[in-house]
């Protein structure tokens, strides 16, 4: 059985869980319940997702979300495409607050009126009772669902990231919803919202739950990154919610507030990147890129808009410091830089590894090259990193070098090499 949770329910509930999303607008302060604050979408990333899905063309109805948590996702969707919404969540109080977060919203945005707020609904019950579901809705559900999300409930201590944890389950959900979406002759618009962990094979796995159901569906994969190297986000956009002819999509999402995300499309499936071991080489170029974009599979397609050398010299593809060698400097605007942690010229080999011992040959070799400053950027014992540091920050500080560097471990060999930072900027 399905409930509406009315404005009335919602204001008067006692909900204890109240916090500011530092990525959402002062004063824009969200509820949750029974913890549901770690489970929820941040603001920026939520916004700057349903943005993208202003690149397609839904059909007539509802906007979904069968497992709404607090209901950030939803209010964001439902918000910025101005289109009314029902989010059903199995625990009452997180339903409420969804309800509550609704409010807070409109208020915010004095869009009380507005169909996004005016039409929508906050349902308690279960997500895979579509018929249930529509039956609350009542005389509403003669519209169908332009949009089903799903950002599923997980183990927080998961390691497999098995698909069966998921809950609800995804074939579940698409077999029960599958009889009520408006029609599109893309097929229906899906947004799965799932583990950033899932490694290739669990991609493949969720691609032949959704062909069982819809085969031959359009669609693109997502990874979204706050920095870090993280991916923080994996979502499959289905049907008419597929981007374009995108196959691929990397968003860095920006770390001001209001700016643009920065994103690379692929219309190819991505290939995979291979090792290549070369010697250490004077005066090549070494860039350590992000690790998220890597795992997104669409650096190719990034470094041939920076670069227009083929990039085959990779001399790390895995962990968190992917390591490029070529010959020419990348081109990067400002957005770019996001994606590179260092880029620069070789200037010496120092054919030992850094200890205790060569910290001061680190430093010789760098006054020579005129730099005032050398940034570690490679693996170190992490208790060992903050002295090295600290003594090369010192050292160099006290001379009057100019230039700007970097200090990587060449794979494979013991050899150190000290890079000025160096890119070209347009
Ligand atoms: C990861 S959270 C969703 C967070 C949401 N995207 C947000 O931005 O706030 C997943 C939610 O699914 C709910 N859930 C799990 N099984 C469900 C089911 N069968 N029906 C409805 N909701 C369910 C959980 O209670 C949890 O709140």
């Amino acid at each position: 059985m399905h409930r509406i949770i009315s404005h009335d329910e919602a204001v008067h509930a006692a909900l204890t869980e109240c916090s500011q999303d530092p990525t959402a607008p002062k004063g824009m302060e969200f509820h949750h319940a029974k913890e549901g604050r770690p489970l929820s979408t941040p603001w920026q990333v939520a916004t700057i997702r349903s943005l993208m899905l202003t690149e397609t063309n839904l059909a007539e109805g509802w906007l979904l979300d069968c497992a709404c948590g607090s209901g950030i996702q939803l209010i964001a969707h439902a918000s910025v495409l101005n289109r009314n919404a029902v989010g059903i969540e199995l625990d009452e109080e997180r339903a409420i607050a969804s309800a509550m977060n609704f409010l807070t919203v409109a208020q915010h945005q004095d869009a009380a009126t507005l169909p996004w707020f005016a039409q929508s609904r906050i349902l308690v019950g279960d997500g895979t009772d579509a018929a249930g579901a529509m039956e609350a809705l009542g005389q509403e559900n003669e519209a169908g669902i332009a949009l089903l999300h799903i950002d599923p409930a997980r183990p927080r201590n998961s390691r497999t990231h098995d698909l069966s944890e998921m809950q609800p389950p995804l074939d579940q959900v698409f077999q029960a919803w599958a009889p009520y979406f408006s029609e599109h002759e893309k097929g229906p618009a899906l947004l799965l919202d799932l583990s950033p962990r899932l490694t290739n094979e669990q991609r493949m796995e969720v691609e032949a739950l959704v062909d069982a159901v819809w085969p031959q569906l359009r669609r693109t994969w997502v990874w979204t990154s706050r920095g870090r190297g993280r991916v923080d986000r994996l979502a499959l956009w289905l049907g008419a919610a597929a981007l374009g002819s995108d196959l691929r999509r990397f968003v860095r999402v920006p770390p001001q507030l209001g700016d643009g995300a920065l994103v690379i499309s692929s219309t190819d499936d991505g290939s995979s990147l291979e090792c290549l071991f070369h010697p250490p080489k004077r005066g090549e170029y070494v860039s350590i890129l992000d690790a998220a974009l890597i795992e997104s599979g669409l650096a190719e397609s990034w470094l041939s808009e920076v670069s227009t050398e083929v990039m085959t010299r990779w001399a790390v593809i895995e962990g968190r410091r992917p390591q490029l060698h070529h010959l020419s400097p990348l081109r990067l605007s400002q957005a770019d830089n996001l994606l590179v942690q260092a880029t620069g010229k070789v200037v010496e080999l120092l054919s030992f590894d850094l200890d205790d011992s060569t910290v001061d040959q680190v430093v010789e070799a760098a006054l020579e090259n005129n730099m005032a400053s050398v940034k570690i950027r490679m693996d170190t014992p992490p208790e060992k990193q903050p002295r090295w540091q600290g003594s090369l920050d010192r050292q160099l500080a006290r001379r009057h070098g100019t230039k700007e560097g970097f200090l990587v471990r060449h794979p494979g060999r013991d050899v150190l090499l000290l890079c000025v930072c160096h890119s070209e900027s347009f």
